[in-house]
């Protein structure tokens, strides 16, 4: 099989193409993003070949790869809350605009596309758990400019399903719930990290006190990047056509937490951890008082519970990691970076 993945330096990307490398010696995969710094482990490999780009500019190359290639991956998009109430525009860009011609040349050129949909999609939809096929998608006001993103992707998971109800677009949609894992982010550089996890932990190693958005009541449900890479890979080998034509959320409905006991864990796992003994009583935990911790258009999301049962059935995929388990090893993997600086 002839992958092509852009947006490869990313943390889906990179941590499915090292999957690849190491599982699948038939696969070969073709590569671009902006940098290459997540993908040493990649590089120089028989099967991975990468070409450093942008998306939006190298599309003469983007085309003549989608048509030797079988199925595409298009994981460029911006993903974290802050950037869509600072730069909404950037979004729609990026993570509409340009997609929409990476879905149109697939249709062109009849090619299977992956496509990561979000958990943002059912936004304050009220159900417990989300449901693939029933759940209403329900956001906030204009002026609450968080939403561009879950509109943003909604409007691209219904192109794509019309697509392939009115020109046989060969697709499958996924739904990262709180996807965590090494690679989220940049916890090192100030005002780099921003999804949950690895802003807490860049918090707790720059010692600034952790905030909580809205008092820190809201639950997620948080899913480990390995479990999360494996469902990935069912969805691309694509058994007997399991998952051709599906939505699936892929998170972990077990492993919910509020955003409170999530500081509180990852506080003492960081505390237990050599070097950073005594830290917990550096830090303290804040709660900001309304949830416009990233300005006025931000809007937060109470409670988010996947339903999984189209994973578990077409895809016979379970996550198998706590989360203590996942965060303990999140937290290894970015201290022992430290160590390594
Ligand atoms: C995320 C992001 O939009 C995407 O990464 C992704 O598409 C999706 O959800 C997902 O992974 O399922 P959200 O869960 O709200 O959205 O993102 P986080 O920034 O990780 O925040 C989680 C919760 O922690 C929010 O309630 C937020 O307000 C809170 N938070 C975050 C804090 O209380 N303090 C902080 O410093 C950062």
């Amino acid at each position: 099989m002839k992958l092509l993945i852009l947006g490869a330096n990313g943390f889906i990307g990179s941590h499915l193409s090292e999957y690849i490398l190491r599982h699948r010696p038939d696969w070969h995969i073709t590569a671009m993003d902006l940098s290459d710094r997540h993908l040493s482990e990649c590089l120089g490999h028989k099967q991975f070949h990468f070409t450093r780009g942008d998306i939006t500019k190298h599309k003469d190359w983007i085309e003549a790869q989608v048509k030797v290639c079988d199925v595409v991956l298009p994981l460029v998009a911006i993903a974290n809350p802050a950037t869509y109430v600072k730069n909404p525009l950037a979004v729609f860009e990026l993570d509409f605009e340009a997609n929409l011609e990476i879905v149109r040349l697939c249709v062109r050129h009849k090619k299977r596309i992956v496509f990561p949909s979000t958990s943002e999609v059912y936004g304050i939809s009220p159900d417990i758990p989300y449901d693939e096929e029933s759940s209403m998608l329900a956001t906030g006001p204009i002026a609450k400019e968080r939403w561009i993103y879950s509109c943003s992707k909604q409007m691209l998971d219904r192109v794509i399903y019309a697509y392939g109800s009115h020109h046989g677009l060969d697709f499958t949609l996924f739904r990262p719930f709180n996807w965590f894992g090494p690679r989220l982010d940049n916890v090192w550089e100030e005002g780099k990290a921003s999804r949950v996890v690895s802003q807490f932990l860049s918090n707790i190693v720059h010692k600034r006190d952790i905030v909580l958005v809205g008092g820190g009541g809201q639950k997620r449900c948080f899913l480990y990047v390995d479990d999360a890479i494996e469902a990935l890979v069912r969805i691309i080998d694509n058994k007997d056509g399991c998952a051709r034509g599906r939505i699936f959320n892929i998170g972990d409905p077990e492993n919910e937490a509020s955003i409170k006991e999530l500081a509180e864990m990852m506080l003492e796992i960081v505390d237990a951890s050599p070097g950073y003994k005594g830290i917990r009583a550096q830090i303290n935990i804040t709660a900001a008082k309304g949830e416009e911790h990233y300005g006025q258009g931000y809007q937060d999301v109470q409670r988010r519970v996947p339903k999984i049962g189209n994973a578990a059935k077409w895809l016979d995929w379970k996550p198998k990691t706590s989360l203590r388990n996942g965060i303990e090893k999140t937290i290894a993997y970015y201290l022992a970076q430290a160590l390594r600086k």
